[in-house]
């Protein structure tokens, strides 16, 4: 008789957001075992609930904000733990804060460069070491960049700096385990317009807009194969080659 196979050990950093949510539907479906990493403790017990009815191998739970976290080490030990070992990290948290306010008050500035980069950097680090002691087949880091990350733009150039920085740090991450020739990947996840409580605020509609149950069916191909930079939907690679391509002097006088 042969064994049977082993389920992924998938730890959700940011399991509250909706894209985290869509996406940890469709691993419990599959029979996953999750960690879900939130602030919002009413929040994970219900979306926890949910997953376990849907099929998860296990839920296990950790209440954290990430802008108060210490110790990464020992938030992904705590869950490694609980698991049975770790085969992906999805990092899904982030906040988009308010620019102009931001600009006037450097303590806003440092709170918001703090969760959407180096919280979610060390966080990155300290996953990529445990990953590539994993003996999945296919380990996976992944990160939900921003298309805000692939040029600077006066309207959100600081979330936006955060996010290429994040861009960079898997880039690199990336080069390691293929010269290490590790079958660990890290895959950036540069989304576009998605329609989510972070954009509730925005005018929606149109062709540039996206639900988090589509953006969600990307992420998890991309936990298969793909990468390391995708680009959520994929027409955004091409909208963004033109951004990054326009002169400086072409921007300045465009209200982007
Ligand atoms: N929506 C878009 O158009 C868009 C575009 C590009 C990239 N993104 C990125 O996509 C990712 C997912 O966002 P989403 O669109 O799914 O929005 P969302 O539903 O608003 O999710 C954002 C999540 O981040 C969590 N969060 C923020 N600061 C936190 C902290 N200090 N500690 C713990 N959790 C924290 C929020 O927790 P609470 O629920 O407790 O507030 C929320 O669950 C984010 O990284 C975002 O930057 C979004």
């Amino acid at each position: 008789m042969t064994e049977p196979k082993p389920s992924e050990r998938v730890c959700i950093l940011g399991a509250g957001s909706a894209m985290a949510e869509h996406t940890a539907r469709l691993l419990a479906a599959r029979g996953a075992r999750l960690a879900l990493v939130a602030r919002n403790s009413t929040r994970l017990r219900s979306i926890a609930a949910d997953l376990s009815a849907r099929g998860a191998g296990a839920v296990v739970e950790r209440c954290v904000d990430f802008a108060d976290l210490n110790d990464p080490d020992a938030l992904l030990d705590s869950v490694s733990l609980a698991l049975g070992g770790l085969d992906a990290v999805l990092i899904f948290y982030g906040d988009l804060g308010d620019q102009t306010v931001a600009e006037s008050d450097t303590a806003e500035a440092a709170r918001l460069l703090n969760v959407n980069f180096l919280s979610a950097a060390t966080l990155s680090l300290a996953a990529a070491a445990r990953l590539e002691a994993s003996d999945f087949p296919r380990p996976v880091l992944l990160c939900i960049g921003s298309v805000a990350g692939d040029r600077g733009r006066a309207s959100n150039f600081i979330y936006g700096a955060a996010k290429g920085g994040l861009a960079v740090l898997y880039q690199g991450l990336q080069h390691r385990f293929a010269l290490k020739r590790l079958a660990v990947r890290a895959v950036v996840i540069k989304a576009g317009f998605v329609d989510t409580p972070m954009t509730a605020a925005f005018a929606k509609g149109g062709p540039l807009w996206a639900r988090p149950e589509a953006v969600a069916r990307t992420i998890v191909a991309a936990m298969e194969k793909g990468g390391p930079v995708i680009y959520a939907p994929w027409f955004w690679r091409w909208i963004m080659l033109i951004i990054r391509l326009l002169p400086q002097s072409l921007m300045n006088r465009l209200n982007l």
